[in-house]
């Protein structure tokens, strides 16, 4: 059951592609008791009781129940993501409400700024408040929490697919400089048979940071740079920045000036950012010609045999407006500095710390939509979104048949038709690890499946347990790549564990493949979640609400990583009763079934935790150096059988575009026989390939 409002004259966002006729007459949602409210038809609010709790909003920080702080939707460059922030890189405002009387959900669709207020101002209040501007709202209604996000992703639109080799193991670093820096990456991992799939190329590669420009010294023949690492079954991935260089003689500044493709001033004149390349323009991607010339300039990359990219700063980040720089440094200019009070020095500060990504540059520039100048602030959420779209489109034409791999730092709903998403720049933190992990669900309810957090954190120093803590975490992350920022400690994993530990557990990831890529798909193409929190699967169990750090991969299990440092395992609770495998690596495990309830299990530094659920199978294969290799021919099951289970495998060829459900799965059947001595026997077209462990 779906309503749609529409306040004012909303600008459209495409968000939301399904045909919904908007409501007659006055807003009235007395249904479920949400009112407009006292700040007019911009704001409505709905009594929480005592035990309500909140889920949704996407790419955020804290805990999977929103409930307790105010989360405000703008996409914002702000690498530190602490527990007092409001903001992170995308825009995702879909809520919803699991309430003593009953349950709903709700899609505020609006490019400009949203505020929600989940208890934080008053605690038995929910109140959304849209900045101003024209918006729709939609008022969804389901009996269960798994059924508000299937009808939210109905609305939608289908996820993003990747490639399957964007499901291997990625390696990244801001700092990799040129081919031989690249060369010695995957050396590296080869030689100590390390698996990984591709290497990023942060902005190092570019000339000058000049988008889709390669520095012809660092890289002297790049296609051959390209096949070559092809050849070792690596695909590299580079970056594309939101920004334009101003430069005379660079053929995509020239051309955005010539044709009105970027975004201007309030005179007509094109707007200065400060960005890494200095001085740009941004692309006006609002408008469909200049997002279609822009994508098109991706070819050049594919041309040169890339199948891969990820698109960065496009919140859009602007560490300076050209105008506000100059008025910065005329305010310095005349500040006396002979005699620096103390509230001087705090003014001087201020004006320095807050050149970056100021709320009043973002007025500054406008867009043209549908031949009208729209300033930027009122639609601020959209532009990542449609920067990747336009990456998106352009590869539907530029690559027909193929799958190319893309995701983004900043996004609104609808982009996860066009890519995928990494959280951002994070830090090397045990409490960004479990971020990392409470943010799945809520980006899978909004239809980002593709997703995944810098392993081992982008920020700040990391340590050996901490990487393979976050690994065993990334290992069931569909995005897996370890990223880190420039100046920090070096995170490469072959650098680490002595003990063989990190060639372990990312072999685990490959091994699970089989089971990771169909349960992706599935979701991907059924509109539902791949990471789904115990509350939505138990919902009647108060305990499973509770539980915040654990999240069910998949129908067949849950995982419970360990996020504390010098932990020797972690309490988990368990619904029902469930089997325990404490895995090594794809053949070092131990199994042991556990009943419902509380219990602390061990998990030493190199062990991962994964509970099958009862009547379920997980299919793996053996673990492989790269996805191509991955050998799918003979599988294992992971069971816990009791009476019978049934299992569909989705496999295709991992690289066309057209996918669908029907020719590509199978069902594994296994069937527990005998009391005393239990013989567990496996049926279905896959059984002659399938063994237990
Ligand atoms: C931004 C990105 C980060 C990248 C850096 C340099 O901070 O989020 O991933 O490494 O820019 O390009």
């Amino acid at each position: 059951m779906i309503r749609k409002y529409v306040f004012g004259d909303p600008i459209e966002t495409e968000a939301v592609i399904a045909q919904i006729p908007a409501e007659p007459g006055v807003f009235t949602e007395d249904h479920v008791r949400l009112t407009a409210g006292t700040e007019g038809m911009h704001a409505f609010s709905y009594g929480l009781a005592d035990k309500d709790r909140i889920y949704g909003l996407g790419e955020n920080i804290r805990g999977i129940n929103k409930r307790g702080w105010r989360y405000i939707s703008n996409c914002t460059d702000d690498p530190n993501h602490t527990e007092t922030k409001n903001s992170l890189y995308g825009a995702h405002n879909f809520l919803i409400v699991d309430g003593a009387d009953g349950r709903f959900a709700l899609f505020i669709d609006a490019g400009q700024q949203v505020v929600f207020d989940c208890g934080y101002t008053d605690r038995q209040k929910l109140t959304i408040t849209v900045s101003e501007g024209g918006f729709a709202l939609y008022i969804l209604e389901s009996d269960s929490l798994l059924g508000l996000v299937h009808e939210f992703r109905s609305i939608i639109g289908r996820s993003y697919i990747p490639p399957k080799w964007a499901f291997g193991y990625g390696q990244s670093r801001w700092g990799y400089k040129c081919a031989d820096d690249i060369r010695r990456v995957v050396r590296g991992h080869r030689e100590k048979g390390v698996p990984l799939d591709s290497v990023y190329m942060d902005i190092d590669y570019m000339e000058r940071f000049k988008d889709f420009t390669v520095n012809e010294e660092r890289f002297p023949d790049f296609p051959a740079f390209v096949e070559e690492m092809k050849a070792e079954h690596i695909h590299l991935v580079p970056i594309i920045d939101a920004g334009v260089k101003i430069e005379e003689g660079y053929p995509v500044y020239e051309e955005g000036v010539k044709n009105g493709y970027f975004c201007k001033n309030a005179d007509g004149s094109d707007f200065v950012g400060g960005v890494w390349p200095g001085r740009v323009h941004f692309p006006d991607v609002l408008n469909p010609k200049a997002r279609r010339w822009f994508g098109h300039w991706y070819q050049v990359l594919l041309d040169a045999g890339i199948e891969g990219f990820w698109n960065d700063m496009n919140e859009p980040a602007l560490f300076y407006s050209e105008a506000h720089l100059q008025e910065a440094a005329k305010m310095l200019k005349d500040t006396k500095m002979d005699n620096v009070d103390i509230w001087k020095f705090f003014t001087l500060k201020d004006i320095l710390l807050n050149i970056a990504n100021r709320p009043e540059d973002y007025k500054l520039f406008y867009h043209n939509v549908c031949g009208k100048m729209v300033p930027h602030d009122r639609v601020h959420n959209l532009y990542g979104y449609n920067m990747t779209r336009a990456a998106g489109e352009a590869f539907e034409e530029l690559s027909p048949e193929k799958r190319i791999l893309l995701f983004s730092r900043s996004s609104y709903v609808g982009m996860h038709r066009s890519g995928g998403i990494w959280m951002g720049d994070n830090q090397s933190w045990w409490s960004h690890l479990l971020l990392n992990l409470q943010m799945l669900p809520s980006l899978n309810m909004c239809g980002f499946l593709y997703t995944g957090a810098d392993l081992g954190g982008f920020g700040a120093d990391g340590t050996e347990d901490l990487l393979l803590r976050w690994l065993e975490l990334g290992i069931f992350t569909p995005l897996m790549r370890n990223h880190s920022a420039l100046g920090t400690r070096e995170q490469e994993f072959y650098q680490f564990g002595a003990d063989d530990s990190f060639r372990r557990i990312i072999g685990l990831r490959y091994a699970l493949l089989p089971y990771l890529y169909s349960e992706f798909m599935k979701a991907a193409l059924g509109g539902e979640m791949m990471f789904v929190p115990l509350a939505f699967v138990w919902p009647e169990d108060a305990m499973a609400a509770q539980t915040e750090d654990q999240l069910m991969v998949g129908e067949s299990i849950m995982i419970a990583p360990v996020y504390r440092q010098n932990a020797d395992g972690r309490y988990v609770y368990l619904p029902e009763e469930m089997k325990l495998y404490r895995m090594r690596s794809a053949d070092d495990m131990d199994a042991e079934i556990l009943p419902a309830g509380q219990h602390y299990v061990k998990a030493a530094l190199d062990e991962v935790l994964v509970f099958v659920r009862a009547n379920h199978l997980v299919p793996m294969a053996a673990s492989a150096e790269y996805v191509d290799a991955v050998d799918t021919s003979h599988l294992r099951l992971l069971h816990f059988v009791k009476e019978e289970a049934a299992y569909e495998l989705y496999d295709d060829d991992g690289i066309s575009r057209s996918v669908t459900l029907e020719g590509h799965l199978t069902e594994i059947r296994a069937k527990a026989e005998g009391d005393g001595d239990l013989k567990i026997c496996v049926s279905g077209a896959l059984a002659p390939r399938c063994g237990l462990i």
